[in-house]
């Protein structure tokens, strides 16, 4: 089965093709970060016509790249939500409408079981069942996954996202958006033990997340600073150490709790801030003295693309997933 993917739920245009015997085939993906940027975070009338100018020239590209044409395809997966109406809204009135015209499904894929099987793409590949951690700039979500479409929803964060804690951080301290791999590079400077922040929700049972008293103690320590020292960049620096540590110690400490409660030995983490290199080396560590082992995407598939949505589409492809013709997305869609 070879099936066409669009992902247009936020600020990147992701396209590609993935076949069930060969592996992905193409990919390609447009960042409107740069357009974005000078707003401080993602301006959703700007993203959907960016959208709308870029998904048919990478449909073309992809398909030319992986030798397809509409004849090859058995199917149009699209990103169904959750993520901003208008922008989701493209990728769905053009999945539908080349589906209708080249007489193939199109399949509504779930965002964050693209993310949790973006894995899955790699060699090797986690099998069966495995915890997911999900952390992106929308999500914080800790996921028992058994199977495909066998999910279970252990935590999630009562609040804000891992990833917009970050990007909030990050802006309060003047840096750019998306704020995640700013705050990740200024903390490599930063002076160890200058500040302490908190765990959020570490002390007391449960696998649920809040991030925004984090977001609040950064806050104060920033105007703290900004107050005794004009905020230099030292100060910055160590403010994103501290935030960085707290944050990452925040999600190793459930990630643990989760292993042994489910007693699985598997880990996945996906979305934007598993490229995060010391969260990684963390549940690195913390799986190997679990005698286990911890899988994500390569960097370009821990962020938004294209080929996530691809294989999840293949797979619920071959599972005998069929929708209804009509143009439906969720902005909001529990997993
Ligand atoms: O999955 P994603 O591309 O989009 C959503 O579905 O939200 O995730 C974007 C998020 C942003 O909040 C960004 O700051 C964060 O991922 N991020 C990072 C890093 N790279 C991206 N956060 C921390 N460290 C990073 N290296
Ligand atoms: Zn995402």
């Amino acid at each position: 089965m070879r099936v066409l993917a669009i992902e247009s739920s936020c600020d990147e245009t992701g396209i590609a093709i993935y076949d069930s015997e060969q592996g992905l085939l193409s990919h390609a993906l447009y960042s409107q970060i740069e357009m974005h940027a000078i707003y401080g975070g993602v301006v959703p009338e700007l993203a959907s016509r960016d959208h709308i100018r870029k998904a048919i020239p990478l449909i073309k590209q992809v398909m030319a790249e992986a030798n397809t044409t509409s004849d090859d395809l058995d199917g149009i997966a699209y990103t169904s939500g959750p993520g901003l109406a208008g922008a989701l809204l493209v990728g769905a009135c053009l999945a539908r409408s080349l589906a209708w015209s080249w007489d193939i499904p199109a399949l509504a894929v779930h965002h964050m079981e693209g993310h949790l099987l973006a894995p899955l793409l790699e060699d090797p590949a986690p099998e069966f069942p495995f915890v997911a951690l999900l952390v992106s700039g929308g999500h914080t979500q800790l996921v028992d996954v058994q199977g495909i479409g066998q999910y279970e929803v252990l935590g999630e964060s009562i609040d804000d996202a891992a990833g917009e804690a970050f990007d909030k951080t990050a802006k309060m301290m003047d840096l750019p958006y998306p704020g995640g791999p700013h705050i990740s590079k200024l903390a490599e400077k930063g002076t160890e033990g200058r500040f302490k922040f908190p765990r959020p929700m570490t002390d007391r049972p449960g696998l649920d997340f809040s991030f925004s008293g984090l977001k609040t103690f950064a806050r104060n320590t920033i105007t703290q600073c900004r107050e005794e020292s004009g905020l230099t960049e030292q100060d910055k620096a160590d403010i994103a150490l501290a935030f960085e540590q707290a944050a990452v110690d925040t999600l190793v400490i459930k990630c643990r709790r989760a292993l042994k409660e489910t007693g699985r030995k598997r880990l996945v983490i996906a979305g934007g801030v598993s490229a995060n290199r010391y969260l990684r080396e963390r549940l690195q560590q913390e799986l190997k003295k679990l005698d286990g082992e911890v899988f994500y995407p390569r960097p370009e598939f821990c962020t938004d693309n294209g080929a996530m949505i691809a294989y999840a589409g293949c797979q619920r492809l071959m599972a005998g997933q069929r929708d209804g013709e009509e143009i439906v997305v969720h902005p909001r869609w529990p997993m």
